[in-house]
């Protein structure tokens, strides 16, 4: 597999072409950003360990029938993926209300939700990613009808699954964003999921080990994800 050019440059990570046009190579970076790139930073070693993370949680997931770009991991910080269009709207589940749910809503923080929270938020980073619902994806072409069900149907399967995985690890999983992409015809999970994607709280302690710690200061940032590692590592 031969590295090519890069092709994209986001906020944690970055995209290279290879000689196989169907597959590309997704590097990951110790970059930290919260609050829309408001607050910038680095972590330690964050790279190396949210695309062990990432990895780790494709297997999983694939393994349990969800399509996904992984292909394999290649080094410390790269990850060989499948070459996606990504759908420009960002998926997020609530099992409690944490972050911007409290803010928007009033909230306490930490509160249990009575059922599943699915929200969907247009990848504008030049707009805030502003929340949007069904109709405005509609009405805009950002997917269709059919992708749309696809990628709710998939969210939620994938929540049952992780809330269960990380469970078995004395995890909670608060909340957590998703990202899809098109693939050959086929709508499949892409994008990273780790502790810059996903809300974790320790069980019985309620300690965050995600990315929480960056953005309000909390500390002991690569520690946390290091916990966070260790454990789906098990
Ligand atoms: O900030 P907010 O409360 O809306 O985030 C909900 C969940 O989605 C959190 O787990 C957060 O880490 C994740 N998220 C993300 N990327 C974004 C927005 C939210 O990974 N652009």
């Amino acid at each position: 597999m031969e590295k090519r050019d890069k092709i994209y440059e986001g906020k944690a990570k970055i995209v290279y072409n290879t000689d196989d046009p169907d597959l590309v190579i997704q590097y990951f970076k110790d970059d930290a950003t919260a609050f829309n790139a408001a607050k910038k930073g680095t972590v330690v070693n964050k790279g190396i360990m949210n695309n062990k993370i990432s990895t780790k949680l494709f297997e999983f997931l694939m393994k349990e029938g969800i399509e996904t770009h992984f292909v394999k991991q290649l080094s410390d910080r790269e990850m060989l993926i499948k070459k996606v269009e990504i759908v420009p709207v960002e998926v997020i589940i609530r099992n409690r209300a944490a972050g911007s749910l409290c803010r928007m809503l009033g909230l306490e923080e930490g509160m249990k939700l009575k059922s599943t929270v699915l929200e969907f938020c247009f990848k504008r980073d030049d707009l805030n990613d502003p929340l949007i619902n069904e109709t405005h994806i509609k009405a805009l072409s950002l997917a269709t009808e059919e992708e749309i069900a696809t990628i709710k149907e998939y969210t939620l399967r994938i929540n049952v699954l992780m809330t269960k995985f990380f469970a078995s690890l004395k995890l909670e999983l608060i909340d957590f964003k998703l990202e899809f992409g098109r693939y050959k015809g086929k709508i499949i999970l892409a994008d990273e999921i780790s502790p810059d994607t996903c809300r974790l709280w320790e069980v019985g302690t309620g300690k965050k080990l995600d990315k929480d710690r960056f953005r309000h200061d909390l500390g002991n940032i690569e520690e946390a994800y290091q916990e966070v590692l260790s454990r789906v590592e098990k």
